[in-house]
């Protein structure tokens, strides 16, 4: 049956493991596909992904079908084709350029190879949006999520001019002077792709302002107040925040099994304040020189020495890729030098995790003092708005100017300049010492932003820029 409503992402809401003789779906992860899930949930909508392991694909091959909590149709797309657009294209280059990761004396090279790779990203979009065609009523609304999609808009409303099409970037957006980096064909390839759609949107008015510049300079659009003129359409461009779910939050932090492991940690950390982080593995974390700064204050401010804990979750991602390989082992490194230099007999400085326990780190959250969430650059970051929900004695947050999330909640937490080191390990010192009360009044403020605007607001906010 055709639908009237289509999500299209990469990673969908269910992937398949094999157990024994069977395959079982288990609910896909991160933050889109929660916020997506719980709109979507007993809709008529489908929603297009990628298969993205050998269960996933067996899964397809035998014909599984998903219709709970939502319609879901999974693409076996060639294993080649969709590792060079997955591996080497959208979380190599495209990543790289929207979070301004290149050390560029040496990187990005363009040469042949990425020519092959971005081939197969082109088919990879096509497929997409050839399914999405398929499955679309007439006059459909369809929500195309992030960099791995940038050209599937464009196609698809060469396919199928009937549809109402959005594309959302859950990332930041380069400005144009480091988008430019991208071969000019390639930088215009993905504008316009973006451009195909009817409505752009972005997790913060910088990405939107640089998307805007890009298509201005890079590929013929003119940037208008309602959005960016090109080919003689308008492609209107929006922020739609995307905030924590307290009610979804607050069951899972407050169940039993999270209360068992608050216990656990607090025995762990005994009488020390406790300093967390929470994140995948992920250059743009910037989880080294958070360490840095971490170093840099137990050196400046030797009275903490003994008196804090750092606890560090850090949970591999992407090893596919050798630069998420050698940043996990610098990652390790640190932590490592750091225990030689502070520790003692009976006191660890920093308590290293690295195992994905979404509970424990629910726990962590309630318990820590202050929680860190430094990135070079990210599209919000949901840390940021989940610790201040669930603390439980109200927390400092020490956030990235560079964090879309500082557009809501810089006001009540520290601000800091990701590669500033020594005000980052400044920064962590006033945190300690910040008084309880104003701890409580900046805590509960921040716990305020972070939910205004929850997940189905988000996704409802993009259907209506579609009417
Ligand atoms: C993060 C980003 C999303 C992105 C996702 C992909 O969560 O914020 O923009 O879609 O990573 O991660 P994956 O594990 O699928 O490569």
């Amino acid at each position: 049956m055709p639908a009237d409503l289509i999500v299209a992402s990469n990673r969908g809401p269910v992937s398949f493991v094999r157990d024994g003789d069977e395959l079982v779906g288990r609910r896909g992860g991160g933050g889109m596909v929660s916020g997506m899930l719980s709109a979507l949930a007993g809709s008529e909508a489908v929603w297009v992904c990628a298969a993205l392991s050998d269960a996933d694909r067996e899964a397809v091959a035998a014909g599984v079908e998903v219709t709970d909590p939502v319609r879901v149709r999974m693409l076996a797309i060639d294993e080649d084709v969709f590792q060079a657009a997955y591996n080497d294209v959208a979380n190599s280059v495209l990543w790289f350029v929207n979070h301004l990761l290149y050390a560029t004396p040496t990187a990005p090279v363009f040469d042949a190879a990425f020519r092959e790779q971005w081939t197969a990203y082109v088919a990879y979009n096509q497929a997409f949006a050839d399914a999405v065609a398929g499955a679309a009523a007439d006059g459909a609304k369809v929500l195309v999520q992030d960099y791995h999609l940038f050209l599937a808009p464009a196609m698809l409303r060469a396919a199928r001019p009937d549809l109402r099409i959005a594309h959302f970037t859950h990332t930041p957006w380069a400005p144009p002077e480091y988008f430019a980096l991208l071969p000019d064909d390639v930088a215009a390839a993905i504008l316009t792709g973006v451009l195909g759609a009817d409505h752009a949107g972005f997790l913060s008015p910088r990405w939107a302002d640089a998307f805007q510049a890009c298509a201005a300079d890079l590929a013929g659009g003119s940037w208008t107040a309602g959005g960016v003129a090109h080919g003689g359409r308008l492609t209107s461009v929006g922020v739609h925040g995307l905030g924590a779910d307290r009610a979804d939050l607050e069951a899972i932090a407050h169940s039993e099994q999270v209360d068992r492991l608050l216990g656990e940690l607090r025995s762990e950390v005994r009488e020390s304040r406790v300093l967390l982080r929470v994140d995948r593995t992920e250059l743009s974390k910037n989880i080294v020189r958070g360490l840095l700064a971490y170093r840099e204050l137990l050196r400046t401010h030797a009275e903490w020495v003994g008196h804090v804990v750092h606890l560090v979750f850090a949970y591999p991602s992407r090893q596919d890729l050798a630069e998420y390989r050698d940043y996990t082992e610098s990652v390790t490194r640190i932590v490592e030098e750091i225990g030689t230099e502070f520790a003692t007999p009976d006191w660890q400085p920093v308590h290293l995790s690295v195992r994905d326990d979404f509970e424990r780190s629910l726990a962590a959250m309630r318990l820590t003092d202050v929680l860190v969430v430094n990135p070079i650059r990210d599209g919000m970051n949901l840390v940021a708005k989940e610790g201040p929900v669930l603390s439980d004695d109200g927390l400092v947050l020490l956030l990235s100017t560079q964090a879309g999330a500082a557009d809501e909640l810089g006001d009540d937490a520290l601000l800091v300049n990701p590669y500033d080191v020594s005000q980052t390990a400044e920064q962590l010192h006033a945190a300690l010492l910040m008084d309880p009360g104003e701890r409580r009044v900046r805590c509960d403020r921040l716990a305020a932003a972070a939910t205004a605007l929850p997940p189905a607001q988000w996704f409802a906010d993009q259907l209506a820029a579609l009417d």
